[in-house]
């Protein structure tokens, strides 16, 4: 197995630990899970920044555990790797004996590891067997897609995970192409798709397979349906305080993010009642305000960055927060009190009516 550390720069990582941090770093034993373990740049880094913190990897892919097996080495006696897909981490932690975790990070899409090989079929750059699955031990690989799926599937799948405008014409070339042989090498379909898009169009956007390639592999890896299940399983898993981050790169991934998270932190009560019912009150709070970008130094320096989006929450104590209110509204009505004609108050002597103890604005991201 070669080196593989200087051919992948983790994303976002500085302020991946910053987030993580206030979690993992709040004493005692804290259980931190890398559901996108990769090649463990990411996870290096945590168990490096937090001693007492102990690791659960997951990756679907062997060969990216192998690696990350060697690099994570030292911290073997705090470390557990596991080959799963990540909707698969609530009977992972449960056979694990971890009810709850302090800190979870998924760093989505394909690692280096994956797009550099040169017989995974994941770039449309280098000439490959259509492959394309991130578990070579199951599944459907991209070339039984793309000989198999009638037409309308194909267009599809193409439309929906690779927003390709042209999806319909792709389908059609690659169906004429499969009548005369099956099709069986990546740089065959990418000169397809070329192809098929025309002339003007091919000159904006980037290379003209890019889209193609994204959503043969979204569809040969199930990949939203997994992150789909996967989100909620591990916000459910959280201990209060305990931090969530998500670094999409795709339009897709990222909504299905940006859901996953809305339904926590807003309220399931009806919205007219001026108090929470018990049970409805939000779980989590944002910590990024929308979705956060890479800055432009990031960008140059590791051009994977560029498509990433970060957004992350911190679960919180609803009935903390309750009782906060709670004091806050009580506060409000005795400094109101105050000001009232007779009372002898004055806005000199008392304190600041605007500014209650403890009185941030949690609802939006805040960051840490
Ligand atoms: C972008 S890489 C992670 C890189 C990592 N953060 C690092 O610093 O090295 C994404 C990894 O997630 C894995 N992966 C993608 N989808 C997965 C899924 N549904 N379940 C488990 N692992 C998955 C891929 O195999 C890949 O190794």
């Amino acid at each position: 197995m070669g080196e593989l550390r200087g051919t992948h720069v983790p994303v976002l990582l500085e302020r991946c630990l910053e987030l993580l941090a206030p979690a993992l770093g709040r004493g005692g034993r804290t259980v931190h899970v890398d559901a996108t373990l990769g090649l463990a740049g990411h996870a290096e880094a945590v168990l490096q920044a937090h001693p007492e913190t102990v690791l659960v990897g997951l990756d679907r892919d062997t060969e990216a555990l192998a690696h990350a097996r060697v690099r994570l080495a030292r911290f073997a006696d705090r470390v557990h790797l596991e080959h799963a897909v990540y909707d698969e981490l609530p009977e992972v932690l449960d056979r694990l004996g971890y009810p709850s975790v302090d800190g979870v990070l998924f760093d989505l899409g394909v690692s280096s590891l994956q797009l550099d090989a040169p017989d995974r079929g994941f770039a449309y750059a280098q000439d490959a067997p259509l492959d394309m699955r991130m578990d070579q031990t199951r599944g459907v690989t991209a070339e039984e897609v793309v000989n198999t799926y009638p037409h309308p599937d194909l267009a599809r799948v193409l439309r929906v995970y690779g927003e390709e405008k042209f999806a319909g014409r792709i389908a059609s070339a690659i169906i004429r192409e499969r009548e005369r042989g099956r099709i069986t090498s990546s740089a065959r379909l990418a000169e397809l798709v070329r192809e098929s898009i025309p002339a003007p169009a091919r000159r904006t956007g980037g290379h003209p397979a890019k889209r193609t390639f994204q959503a043969l592999r979204i569809e040969v890896n199930r990949e939203l349906a997994a992150l789909e299940t996967a989100l909620p399983a591990a916000l459910d898993r959280l201990a209060v305080g305990g931090r969530l981050v998500v670094l999409s790169y795709h339009s897709l991934e990222d909504r299905l993010t940006k859901q996953a998270l809305a339904d926590r932190v807003r309220s399931t009560g009806p919205i007219d009642l001026p108090v929470e019912l018990p049970g409805s009150e939000p779980t989590f709070r944002l910590l990024s305000r929308g979705a956060e970008l890479p800055g432009e130094v990031e960008v140059t320096a590791n051009p994977r960055a560029a498509s990433v989006r970060l957004r992350a929450a911190e679960r919180i104590d609803p009935q903390a927060r309750q009782r906060g209110r709670t004091d806050r509204e009580r506060y409000r009505r005795r400094v109101k009190a105050m000001h009232q004609p007779g009372t002898g108050s004055t806005t000199e002597s008392g304190p600041d009516p605007r500014r209650a103890p403890g009185d941030t604005t949690d609802e939006e991201g805040e960051g840490t």
